[in-house]
């Protein structure tokens, strides 16, 4: 992965990729650390937000490692996960089916699925509205999706701890457990992000409806919910 420019396209694409399987084996152990197990609530609130029936049948899009799937198996729903990065789901300790796959061309029929959650994947996509469309195709008419990515707090000493741990904390833990390169594109990541209400704007012309924004944990996670009419 470049350090000195954001990559789009089919480079981007293929470096997101690569470089998840480069730090999949000690991804879980950087992120408990750099994230001080803040995501442990935001994952919470964004499953509580699919409002599942019981044994509901849930895709987590861009699983990773899996802490969406394996939240879904403890409340006894079937998760399937997909993912771009192989190493990524091969590090996982869940026994969830999971398949490597894009995100922009699901490998799912069409309104297969009762709900689909996606985490900390946005900013790593190569566009936003082919992902929307998919979701439209593949969950359920009702069925209810949760999305969610980081996002820069708008309260000023906020932003600015934010800015210092996530520019400046994040790249030097990464560098040190991990990948420097990948830690440091991680956080510029975030400005591939358009802005919320574009987003939204985005999620409704592809057809889903009811999209709205939350912002969580005091702004530094948005979680973009929406249900298939
Ligand atoms: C920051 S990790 C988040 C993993 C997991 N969702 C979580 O909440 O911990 C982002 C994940 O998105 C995946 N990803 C990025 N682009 C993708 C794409 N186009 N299709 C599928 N997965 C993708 C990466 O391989 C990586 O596993």
């Amino acid at each position: 992965m470049p350090t000195d420019r954001l990559p789009e396209g089919e480079e981007k694409r293929a470096a997101v990729r690569d470089m998840f399987d480069t730090i999949a084996p000690r991804y879980d152990l950087v992120n408990r650390i750099m994230t001080f197990r803040l995501d442990v609530g935001v994952r919470k609130r964004t499953l509580q937000s699919l409002a599942l029936e019981p044994r509901s049948t849930v895709l987590d899009l861009a699983c990773g490692t899996g802490d969406f799937v394996k939240a879904l198996e403890a409340q006894g729903h079937t998760a399937i996960g997909i993912d771009l990065s192989y190493g990524m789901m091969a590090a996982a300790s869940h026994k969830s089916p999971y398949v490597q796959g894009d995100l922009l061309a699901l490998p799912v029929a069409d309104s297969s699925v009762d709900a689909a959650v996606c985490g900390y994947a946005l900013r790593n996509l190569v566009a936003l509205p082919p992902f929307f469309a998919e979701l439209v195709r593949v969950v359920r008419p009702g069925g209810r999706i949760a999305l969610v990515d980081v996002s820069a707090p708008e309260q000023r000493l906020l932003r600015a701890g934010f800015d210092l741990h996530f520019n400046k904390i994040v790249p030097l833990i990464g560098g040190l457990l991990s990948d420097k390169n990948a830690y440091s594109y991680l956080p510029r990541s975030v400005s591939y992000l358009p802005e919320p209400a574009e987003m939204l704007a985005q999620m409704t012309a592809a057809g889903l409806r009811d999209a709205q924004r939350t912002q969580l944990t005091l702004g530094i996670a948005q979680l973009l919910t929406a249900r298939r009419p």
